[in-house]
C-alpha cells in the first residue's frame, strides 16, 4: 500500500518535473511599451519549449480568455468576444496577439498561458499589467500677467496642459534655461485624466533680453511619446515692433500668425542682416514630434468631448 503510494507519487512527481523542464521562460512583451489610447499594441508571448510540441497559447485579460491559438485544430485561432478587445486576426498567431483601438478602461492584467502537448502538458502562465495612457489632446497654454515687462518688474506666468493620464510633466524655460516652477497642481477630470498646471515668477533683468528678446517657453511632456510647447516672446523697447508679446508655437491662432507674417515681411531686411534678431527662430522648422497617429488623436478628442 505505502509502497505503491510512494510509486504513484514519484511517477506523478516525475511527470510534473519533466513538464517543468520541457517548457520555460514564458515571457510577455508589449510593443510599443507605452500603449496609447485609441492605438495598437502587439502582445508577444515568448517561451522556450525545449523541443516539446506546442499544444496551445491562451490569452487572458484578468480571468477572461480572449484569444486562443491551438496549432493542431482548424481553425487554429479563436477569439472570445470581450468588450473593448479588438483582436486583429490578420496579425495574431501563435506568438503574438495584436490589439487595436485600445481604450483607457482596458488597462489591466494581461496573461499568456502556454501549454505543451502530450505527454507532459506542462503549462506556464505569465502576467503583465498593461496601462493604457491618454495624451493631452491640445497644446499647452502659456499665459503671463502682462504684455510687456521693464527691467525690475516681476514676470508671472502660468502654464496649463489639458487633461491626460498620466498628467503631463511641465517645464518652463526662460530663454534656454529651465526655471524653478511651483509644484504642479493637478486637477481631476473624467476617466482619471488630470489637468496639470504650474506657475512661475521671474525677476526681469536686462540680461534676460539677449539679442533684444526674452522668451518664455513651456514644454509639456509625457514619457518619450509626447513633447509639445507653448512660447511667448517679449522684445526690449529698442527693438519694439508691436505687439511686444508674440505667441509662437502652442496656441497661435491663424489671425495672429498672419499678422505676424506681415510684420515679418516688413522687418525681413532688418532681420536678415541682424545677427540673432530673434524673431525668425528655428521654431518654424521645429516640427513637434508625437508618435501617435491622427486617427488616435481624433478618437481621443471625440471621447473627451463625448464622454
Ligand atoms: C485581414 O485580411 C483580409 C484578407 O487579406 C482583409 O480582407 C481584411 O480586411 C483584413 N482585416 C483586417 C482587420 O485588417
Ligand atoms: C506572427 O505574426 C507576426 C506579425 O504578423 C509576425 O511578425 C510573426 O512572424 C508571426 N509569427 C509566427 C510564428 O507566425
Ligand atoms: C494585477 O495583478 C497584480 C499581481 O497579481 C495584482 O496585485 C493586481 O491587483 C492586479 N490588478 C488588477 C487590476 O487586477
Ligand atoms: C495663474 O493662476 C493663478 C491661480 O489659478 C491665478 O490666480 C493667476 O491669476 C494666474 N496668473 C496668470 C498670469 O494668468
Ligand atoms: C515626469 O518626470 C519624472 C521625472 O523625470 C519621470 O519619472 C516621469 O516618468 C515623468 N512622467 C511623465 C508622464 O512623463
Ligand atoms: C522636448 O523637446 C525639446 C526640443 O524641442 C527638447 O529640448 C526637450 O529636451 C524635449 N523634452 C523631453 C522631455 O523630451
Amino acid at each position: 500500500m505505502i509502497l505503491s503510494g510512494i510509486l504513484t507519487f514519484s511517477s506523478v512527481f516525475f511527470i510534473v518535473f519533466e513538464g517543468v523542464t520541457s517548457l520555460r521562460d514564458v515571457k510577455l512583451l508589449v510593443e510599443p511599451s507605452i500603449v496609447i489610447k485609441g492605438g495598437t499594441a502587439a502582445l508577444i508571448c515568448s517561451r522556450d519549449m525545449q523541443g516539446a510540441p506546442l499544444y496551445s497559447v491562451k490569452w487572458y485579460r484578468g480571468n477572461h480568455e480572449f484569444f486562443r491559438y491551438t496549432p493542431m485544430e482548424h481553425p487554429d485561432t479563436m477569439v472570445f468576444g470581450l468588450p473593448g478587445i479588438y483582436v486583429d486576426m490578420n496579425r495574431s498567431n501563435g506568438t503574438q496577439v495584436m490589439l487595436r483601438h485600445l481604450e483607457l478602461g482596458l488597462s489591466g492584467n494581461f496573461s499568456c498561458e502556454v501549454t505543451a502537448d502530450s505527454p507532459s502538458f506542462a503549462t506556464q502562465i505569465t502576467t503583465k499589467y498593461i496601462d493604457v495612457i491618454a495624451l493631452p489632446t491640445t497644446l499647452p497654454v502659456l499665459v503671463t500677467d502682462k504684455d510687456r515687462y521693464q527691467p525690475g518688474a516681476t514676470l508671472r506666468a502660468n502654464c496649463t496642459s489639458p487633461p491626460a493620464r498620466p498628467a503631463a510633466n511641465l517645464t518652463v524655460f526662460i530663454n534656454e534655461e529651465p526655471i524653478r516652477a511651483s509644484e504642479t497642481s493637478l486637477q481631476p477630470f473624467e476617466n482619471g485624466l488630470l489637468t496639470a498646471k504650474v506657475n512661475v515668477e521671474v525677476k526681469v533683468t536686462p540680461e534676460l533680453f539677449p539679442g533684444g528678446r526674452l522668451r518664455v517657453a513651456c514644454y509639456a511632456t509625457v514619457f518619450d511619446v509626447y513633447n509639445q510647447s507653448a512660447k511667448l516672446d517679449f522684445l526690449t523697447p529698442e527693438t519694439d515692433p508691436r505687439p511686444e508679446r508674440i505667441t509662437l508655437g502652442g496656441g497661435t491662432s491663424k489671425c495672429v500668425l498672419n499678422w505676424f507674417l506681415l510684420l515679418l515681411l516688413i522687418f525681413l531686411p532688418m532681420m536678415v542682416m541682424g545677427d540673432d534678431y530673434g524673431l525668425l527662430s528655428d521654431d518654424f522648422l521645429d516640427i513637434p514630434f508625437t508618435y501617435y497617429d491622427e486617427e488616435s488623436e481624433q478618437k481621443a478628442i471625440i471621447s473627451l468631448v463625448g464622454g
